[in-house]
């Protein structure tokens, strides 16, 4: 089902959002939803929050693949990078963000297994942005010159 994402403004946006503790039904809906409505928005990311659910689960889709993130917590966070960065709740804008150029997270699947994982550059970049949103934090709380986007 394609759910509404939430625009900035929006109180769900500024939660901090709490953990999973329940790999069920509910979670894998949940899960199977954002994935089709961040397909169908076009994103590289989007965070459980965004469709007005304040737990810390995030999905990210990037060149190196279509990623589920519950309960992420970043291990490292390494280097620096600068560039424009946009969100599916702040249509029609963009700003330059600076971020760590590699992070490492661990997190769990759908079904609670865990794992570790290293991004880099752009899939860097989307998981910070979508981990910020964990707790309530925005790109344009970041960004210098928010401008209106091109498309
Ligand atoms: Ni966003």
């Amino acid at each position: 089902m394609i759910l509404d994402i939430v625009q900035v403004g929006d109180p769900v946006l500024r939660q901090k959002c709490k953990p999973v503790t329940r790999f069920d039904g509910e979670l894998c809906k949940l899960l199977d939803d954002m994935k089709e409505t961040l397909k169908k928005a076009e994103g590289a990311g989007l965070a459980a929050p965004q469709v007005g659910v304040p737990v810390r689960v995030v999905a990210v889709d990037v060149e190196e693949g279509y990623f589920e993130f519950v309960n992420p917590i970043f291990v490292w966070q390494k280097g620096e990078q600068c560039g424009p960065e946009g969100c599916l709740s702040v249509r029609g804008k963009v700003g330059d963000v600076t971020r760590p150029s590699k992070v490492k997270i661990v997190f769990q699947d759908r079904k609670g297994d865990k794992y570790s994982l290293v991004a880099r550059d752009f899939f860097a970049r989307a998981v910070c942005h979508e981990l910020d949103h964990l707790d309530g934090v925005l790109y344009t709380d970041k960004a210098s010159h928010v401008r209106d986007s091109e498309d």
